[in-house]
């Protein structure tokens, strides 16, 4: 946590500001929880939140009813009892009590105007790094190697990237990693027909293009399923690339870079960042997974296979299912890709949070790998492991999004046409305005804002449901959109620049709260930190893009009431700084999402 001082307003000389609101708050609960019912309620969960309705105050704290019924005492007598141990005078009025035993509390003008100072010049707006940071492993994207990279990979690109970046801000060290799906049954299909019908794309590079590859990909699906002994063919090449040899692997490692490329485009555009460690990786691993398990005595063979029951999970006769870790011919699959992961980021790695992003249909795969993880006793206590399912992309039919044509979305396809249709909206208001722009201007513009689109159009939807993917609404510049939002940071950035002053230098300038407006505006901007503690434990992003859609409203009312540039000093000054706070916390709000701003658009 870092303290910032400052030294105003509030009569006392020098007035540390620890933490965030929340936590200052907090400790202060726990501390008069202590005081007034016994060092045994040290630990109790004050249920501090900010308020539902602003009626009734900022933030508001429901323990008394639990411990009503724990302590057998009317809930309000508790309430009080705990109000008259608290001492939160530095930071609110006077707390109130409310209906059975509510406790309200209400921010003192002179604590936000304070904190307001202290973020002031500061890139971290006031937001503590995390004490201690933890090692954390983000498993996202992940496509699968000579299969076209789809919506559903795009989506845990996304959402992974921006629970990647929340974590970095807080000072977590995150290993971000790419589990390609690059070993398997599909490399024996393809060798074996790319053997037959194009035999220079196993020896020479660039001899394919992404497009070819997944034909090719199609095609020897195709004869698999038909043809045994391609079949049997392609398992040999399976065995021959598990075993090492050399031409299998070479062939293997063309078929690799190749699809590499085409994912490395897309990460470029998108501003993505991560370690590839495919499935391929774990291969040397395999053994030693099997090997565990039997010594372990979870492992039971069961039609040649050797697998684990699983609890929890019958098969439709109702019996335990099994979870498949070796094949009857000796091959292993996923879940003993999994596992072996799982030791590894454990073991080598030290991870203290893994966090899976994948479609929801992939939660049974990680209940099961999990569950097996932790009876064999691979995970230790204080190790979290944790999938995060996300819903499906839909066209506006509201089924699973297809070309016109039926076909799966090409992602490049999709980014371009963000970017298309995001220039086509610029050029048409350059016009309307009678503007004249460079081509340069256009093209950084529209490639900003079709990216933030795509992007804010994923992360601003509860991830567990589905959504359906439209270009219009992505784009559209009112609503909760990436367009808005760019659009307002553009705004009051543009009422800064007039104001003058570079906040940026400056790290004690005089704010004042004396407008209803500004106060809202105020306790919304401090609130930053506590949004992203939030969205870092539930792991979602849509907190964070309701936060700041929020914050830009509150800054349109503040906008709308309180005169800016036309007023005197000492509110034009303190304005200007409410301006500029806010223009700050959209820059890096929107960064935390991965989104970019321009300056004008
Ligand atoms: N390659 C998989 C797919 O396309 C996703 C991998 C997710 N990560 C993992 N450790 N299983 O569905």
């Amino acid at each position: 946590m870092i303290a910032a001082e400052s030294s105003k307003n509030s009569g006392v000389a020098v007035n540390k500001i620890m933490g965030s609101t929340l936590e200052q708050l907090s400790a202060q609960f726990s501390k008069a929880l202590t005081a007034a019912f016994g060092p045994e309620f040290s630990e109790t969960d004050p249920i501090l939140g900010v308020a539902s309705n602003p009626r009734f105050g900022d933030y508001q704290v429901n323990v008394a009813l639990p411990l009503a019924k724990q302590l057998g005492q009317p809930p309000r007598q508790i309430a009080e009892k705990i109000v008259q141990n608290l001492s939160v005078d530095d930071l609110c009025e006077v707390p109130t009590i409310a209906g059975p035993g509510f406790i309200n509390l209400t921010l003192k003008p002179s604590y936000l105007e304070d904190r307001l100072q202290s973020m002031q010049g500061d890139e971290r707006l006031s937001v503590a790094v995390a004490a201690p940071p933890q090692k954390v492993v983000v498993d996202f994207s992940s496509p699968n190697i000579a299969k076209e990279m789809h919506v559903g990979h795009l989506r845990s690109t996304i959402i992974g990237d921006c629970i990647a970046r929340v974590l970095e801000f807080q000072g977590h060290d995150v290993l971000r990693l790419n589990h390609v799906g690059d070993w398997g049954t599909q490399f024996g299909m393809l060798i074996t027909y790319l053997r037959e019908a194009y035999p220079s794309a196993l020896t020479t590079s660039d001899a394919l293009d992404i497009g070819d590859l997944v034909a090719f990909y199609k095609q020897s699906k195709l004869r698999f399923d038909a043809d045994p002994e391609f079949q049997e063919a392609s398992g040999q090449a399976v065995v021959k690339l598990q075993a090492g040899d050399q031409e299998t692997l070479q062939a293997w490692q063309l078929l690799c870079d190749q699809s590499r490329r085409e994912f490395d485009k897309i990460y470029q555009r998108l501003d993505i960042h991560l370690t590839e460690r495919g499935e391929s990786f774990y291969n040397p691993h395999l053994a030693a997974v099997i090997a565990d398990l039997k010594e372990t005595g979870l492992l039971v063979e069961d039609q040649g296979a050797q697998c684990v029951f699983l609890e929890g999970f019958t098969n439709k006769d109702g019996d335990p299912q099994p979870l498949i870790v070796q094949k009857s011919n000796g091959g292993y699959n996923y879940a003993t890709t999994d596992l072996a992961a799982l030791r590894y980021r454990i073991g080598q790695d030290s991870a203290q949070r893994i966090i899976y992003i994948t479609d929801a249909g992939q939660a049974n795969h990680f209940a099961q790998v999990f569950q097996v993880a932790r009876r064999a006793g691979w995970i230790p206590d204080g190790v979290e492991i944790v999938h995060v399912p996300f819903g499906v992309v839909q066209g506006e039919d509201g089924k699973k999004l297809k070309t016109r044509s039926g076909e799966t979305v090409r992602l490049r396809d999709l980014l371009d046409e963000a970017i298309a249709s995001a220039r086509s909206d610029l050029e048409q208001r350059i016009q309307a305005e009678e503007r004249t722009e460079t081509p340069e201007f256009i093209d950084e513009v529209a490639r900003v804002v079709g990216m933030g689109a795509v992007k804010y159009a994923d992360l601003s939807q509860n991830r567990t449901s589905n959504y359906i993917f439209s270009y219009d609404k992505m784009l559209a510049l009112q609503g909760n959109t990436a367009p808005y939002l760019i659009y307002a940071y553009v705004r009051v950035q543009g009422i800064s620049r007039k104001g003058n002053i570079d906040f940026s230098q400056q790290s004690q300038i005089d704010i004042q709260l004396n407008e209803e407006a500004e106060l809202v505006l105020a306790k919304h901007l401090i609130q930053l930190g506590d949004v992203l503690d939030q969205v870092a434990a539930e792991l979602l992003p849509n907190r964070l893009c309701l936060y700041l859609f929020e914050l830009s409203q509150k800054y349109n009312q503040f906008y709308d009431r309180c005169p800016v540039l036309s007023s005197e000093e000492p509110a034009r000054t303190s304005r200007l700084a409410l301006c500029d706070l806010t223009a700050q916390t959209l820059k890096l709000g929107l960064s935390l999402l991965g989104i970019d701003v321009v300056e004008r658009m």
